[in-house]
């Protein structure tokens, strides 16, 4: 059976573009295949942070994944720096990772020029991701467009490994592209994101939810109810797409194409859809905030999982490249 890595980040509270993004994908996908998701409290320390947030956040992050269906029977969920292995197989992989390589990364070049001084970490991230995924040897790396060129390094450093200490050890890893499209803000200028202040976050309420969709902004040629719409440039529409069955998608293009219905009448289907897929994972959510053992447990177990596979990855790295 395949493996599946894939890694996310503790930032603070998931909004609907990063679930629509990442978590709904990994939850459809966790049974087709041996999988393990990794919140990635390591990559966070790249830029400055204070400790007792990142221990806040990835719980929250952890709490947030077995309520939006990951499941804990079924696939590992961990977080990263519980198991050591990653930060022994990314020095590893230093020694096999073209400098030049690294220097090439847009993401790299976007972090430093924000940066008031420049720390290696940024640099090195990336190497920390190959040992990610590698160490569990996956084959397929569920991720958005913006990861591609990480997972290709990646690659780079898979071949380089197997060419120094054995061939084909290490698989080299394939993207899985989200089907889901990026998610546009409420604005819909830029995608969504919570610097930016367009977002609907995952956990909040029918009312909350409802006065941001409210007043977003739809197709901005349709200045009356009366003028016809064009769902193509909506971004309510695109939202329709992700939370809608079908037959209302069809309905909407339909209703918004002859100006049957007027935007609120379509944000208000759109509310009862979101809400409805959302309602579940916040009682899941509260449930089990309320015994927080039961996380505690689930992360252990995951932990446990994904330390069995590491250690025999790093049992076949030693003794290939003559470590005692
Ligand atoms: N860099 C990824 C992001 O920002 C997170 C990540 C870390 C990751 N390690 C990974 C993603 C391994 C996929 C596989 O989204």
């Amino acid at each position: 059976m395949p493996r599946i890595f894939s890694g996310i980040q503790p930032s603070g509270e998931l909004h609907i573009g990063n679930y629509l993004g990442a978590v709904k994908n990994w939850v459809q996908i966790q049974s087709l295949h041996e999988s393990f998701f990794c919140i990635v409290d390591l990559h966070a320390i790249t830029v400055p942070y204070e400790p007792a947030v990142l221990r806040e956040r990835t719980q929250a992050m952890a709490l947030t994944l077995f309520a939006a269906g990951l499941d804990p029977a079924r696939t590992s969920v961990f977080v990263q720096s519980a198991v050591r292995e990653h930060t022994e197989l990314q020095w590893i992989f230093n020694s096999v990772t073209p400098l030049g390589e690294l220097e090439r990364q847009t993401q790299f070049k976007e972090k430093a020029a924000r940066q008031e001084q420049v720390m290696a970490g940024i640099l090195n991230y990336p190497v920390l991701q190959a040992a990610d995924i590698l160490l569990y040897r996956a084959d397929v790396v569920p991720v958005g467009e913006d990861q591609v060129q990480h997972l290709e390094l990646s690659r780079v450093v898979a071949r380089n490994w197997n060419a120094r200490f054995g061939a084909n050890f290490f698989p080299e890893p394939k993207p899985l592209l989200t089907p889901t499209r990026r998610i546009m803000g409420l604005d819909g200028q830029a995608k969504m994101s919570k610097s930016l202040g367009n977002t609907i976050g995952l956990m909040e309420t029918p009312e909350q939810t409802w006065a941001k969709l409210r007043p977003a902004v739809t197709d901005p040629a349709r200045v009356k109810k009366t003028d016809p719409g064009n769902p193509d440039v909506c971004n309510i529409f695109q939202l329709h797409k992700a939370f809608s069955p079908e037959a209302t998608v069809a309905e909407v293009d339909r209703q918004c194409r002859s100006a049957g219905w007027g935007c609120i009448d379509c944000k208000k289907v759109l509310h009862a859809n979101m809400t409805a897929e959302l309602a579940p994972i916040q009682a899941r959510a509260q449930e089990m905030s309320a015994k927080p053992e039961g996380l505690r447990d689930a992360l252990g177990d995951g932990a446990a999982k994904a330390r069995t596979a590491a250690a025999e990855t790093m049992r076949q790295v030693r003794d290939a490249m003559g470590f005692a």
